[in-house]
């Protein structure tokens, strides 16, 4: 999604702009642009890659150290030169990025034009600049703030004009966006990656808040000009963690980071020896657990298949009635949640519009809310009442990978937490915890695998329909396998729950349309062995992933990729692992943009 980075200093503002825009091209974009502040405000746009801008920026003759630049996905107008941010005032003296969506732009637009401003674009964005123009007397800040009230949705702004080159004017409702604090220079940022290189001192705007950034200071007030007091946070990912660290894809890299990213997020956690979870952000005790009859989950895409693989682990363990909702159907249903429901948001970079809405609509009905979060200090995680950061490090790839498995794992050690709460024995939390420890050895024992993956990705990268098949615990790691090919590789996948394939999806199965089945040697294994059966016996192709000694599966699938034993219950996390590798290098194989596939956004901060 679009992404805001600004720069006030002593530097040349160009070069720190444009490699901050680079570490945000990750949230998937379409176009750029720049503004420098110099005497005037020179202005350059363009569409497509980073780098296109920055061959335009080459020839620039002006030096300037203030600067603000955006990536733009479209939403309002297609992907063009005139819609690109940022967009400027009539007279040329203002001009503004923005993150999020106005959403009275169309009457604010009659107004304006009726008082004779020009619009130069199809965007929703482009009446913030000029209505900021029209209330312009010589305060940058103040006209911003005026300009706000008559503003409907969601925004994260930087506003620079000619007429007052030493400060950067920013706000934010709805849209993240924070300030980097540097010793004589400043920084603001939709994205801490965009700034990081610079400093790890950060201040988060709240929304309807607004900055004032100069190079000695930031100052802060509320959207009635009441001055805010904010605290410095440093940000403990370091560069290298954001960087490829050798790998020819970020994807590639977070699928590796995993046994790391599990063992941070399993770190001081787990009394193996009393069978006890420690979980310090939850606010959350047994007083509240007991007021409880009912878990809600609400999250998207990958995340919202960590909650469905929540749901058997709250059933199971907690003997809680657990429901999965996509957060953007549960926000306009009108959902029946009280005081008794816990509601539990799951989102890696705690800023999906979406989840998010979820989470304020469940919150004012009095429900209890905690947060599975990857970014420290994002809007969900400082929205709810409580919850656990999952530490997997920045994911920088849009498809979705660490961050999964080390929900599941969070997920899991909420669930033993909850359970232990209520009837779940000592012996058999310690049983889960134990193998719950064991797990990131094992994944490292799949990883491993990669190459003998590549090879099968490389026999199946051709087809163009594939069916994911699992049953039980295994059904939304085969959702997952499935969304996973189908984001970066643009193959269609789908998933299904193995039995109810027979109800639909067999009429498809030929020899041109493989199945991939999750098969895992668990109490249901002889069941799906029966669904293989019958896909064989229709001449349809069959990748498994089943566990390590099994050679009964060998015989029925065309080829195999075995992971190691563990507890039924933690499967997940690592058959889920071939799934992730084989889509990579099928991707790969088709040469698509693995790190940005098309038309899609690592962080969407639109409904
Ligand atoms: C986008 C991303 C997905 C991600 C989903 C939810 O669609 O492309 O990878 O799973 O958003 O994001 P969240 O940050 O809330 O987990």
């Amino acid at each position: 999604m679009c992404g805001i980075v600004g720069y006030i200093g002593s530097k040349e503002a160009k070069d720190i702009l444009i490699e901050g825009l680079k570490r945000l091209e990750y949230r998937g974009y379409d176009s750029a642009g720049i503004a420098m502040v110099i005497k005037d405000l020179e202005i350059k746009k363009s569409v497509g890659k980073i780098k296109n801008l920055q061959e335009k920026c080459c020839n620039w003759e002006s030096k300037s150290s203030t600067g603000i630049a955006h990536t733009r996905w479209a939403t309002h107008g297609a992907p063009t030169e005139n819609n690109a941010h940022p967009h400027t005032s009539c007279d040329g003296k203002i001009a503004l990025v923005h993150n999020g969506i106005i959403e009275n732009y169309s009457a604010l637009r009659s107004q304006l034009i009726k008082k004779g401003h020009q619009f130069k674009s199809e965007t929703d964005t482009e009446v913030l600049v000029h209505l900021i123009e029209d209330y312009f007397t010589g305060d940058l800040k103040e006209a911003v703030i005026k300009a706000l009230a008559s503003v409907e949705g969601t925004y994260g702004i930087a506003v620079v004009s000619s007429e007052c080159p030493d400060k950067i004017v920013a706000a934010r409702n709805g849209s993240p966006l924070v300030l980097g604090v540097g010793k004589g220079e400043n920084f603001i940022a939709s994205d801490v990656a965009a700034i990081l290189s610079y400093t790890d001192k950060v201040i988060y705007l709240d929304d309807k808040e607004v900055a004032e950034i100069t190079i000695n200071g930031i100052t802060t007030c509320d959207i009635e000009s009441n001055p805010t007091k904010k605290e410095i946070s440093k940000i403990d990912w370091d560069l290298e963690a954001i960087e490829k660290g050798g790998f020819d894809h970020f994807m590639l890299k977070e699928i590796h980071d995993q046994p790391q990213a599990l063992r941070n997020g399993l770190a001081g956690r787990i009394d193996v020896k009393t069978g006890t979870i420690h979980l310090g952000g939850l606010n959350f005790g047994v007083k509240e657990l007991k007021n409880i009859d009912r878990i809600v989950i609400a999250a998207c895409g990958t995340s919202w298949h960590a909650g469905l693989l929540a749901e058997f682990l709250f059933e199971n363990l907690v003997a809680i009635p657990t429901e999965v909702e996509y957060a953007s159907e549960f926000r306009y249903r009108n959902p029946v949640v009280n005081d008794k429901t816990l509601l539990i948001v799951i989102s890696q970079s705690g800023e999906t519009a979406d989840t998010l809405a979820a989470l304020r609509e469940a919150k004012g009905k009095g429900a209890k809310t905690l947060g599975i979060i990857n970014v420290v200090g994002s809007t969900i995680a400082r929205e709810v009442d409580g919850g656990m950061y999952i530490h997997a490090g920045p994911e920088i790839g849009v498809a979705s990978t660490k961050a999964f498995s080390a929900q599941v794992s969070a997920l899991l050690m909420l669930a033993l937490h909850f359970g232990r709460m209520r009837n779940l024995s000592i012996p058999k939390t310690i049983e889960i915890s134990e193998a719950l420890l064991k797990i990131p050895d094992q994944i490292e024992t799949i990883l491993k695998q990669s190459e003998e993956i590549k090879k099968i990705a490389l026999k199946y990268a051709k087809f163009r329909d594939f069916l994911y098949l699992g049953r039980n615990i295994s059904y939304p790691v085969a959702l997952e396998g499935a969304l996973k090919l189908k984001e970066i590789s643009y193959i269609h996948a789908e998933g299904y729950p193995s039995a109810e394939m027979k109800h639909g999806p067999i009429a498809l199965i030929d020899p041109d349309f493989p199945s991939v089945f999750v098969v895992p040697k668990d109490s249901l294994y002889e069941k799906v062995l029966s669904n293989m059966e019958e896909i064989k016996a229709r001449s349809g192709k069959m990748i498994a992933v089943a566990t390590e000694g099994d050679k009964e599966i060998a015989k029925i699938a065309d080829d195999t990729i075995y992971v190691p034993k563990t507890h039924d219950l933690l499967t997940p996390l690592l058959t889920v692992i071939p799934l992730q590798l084989f889509s990579y290098h099928v991707a790969v194989a088709r040469e698509t943009d693995v790190d940005k596939p098309r038309n899609l956004a690592k962080s969407v901060t639109v409904e």
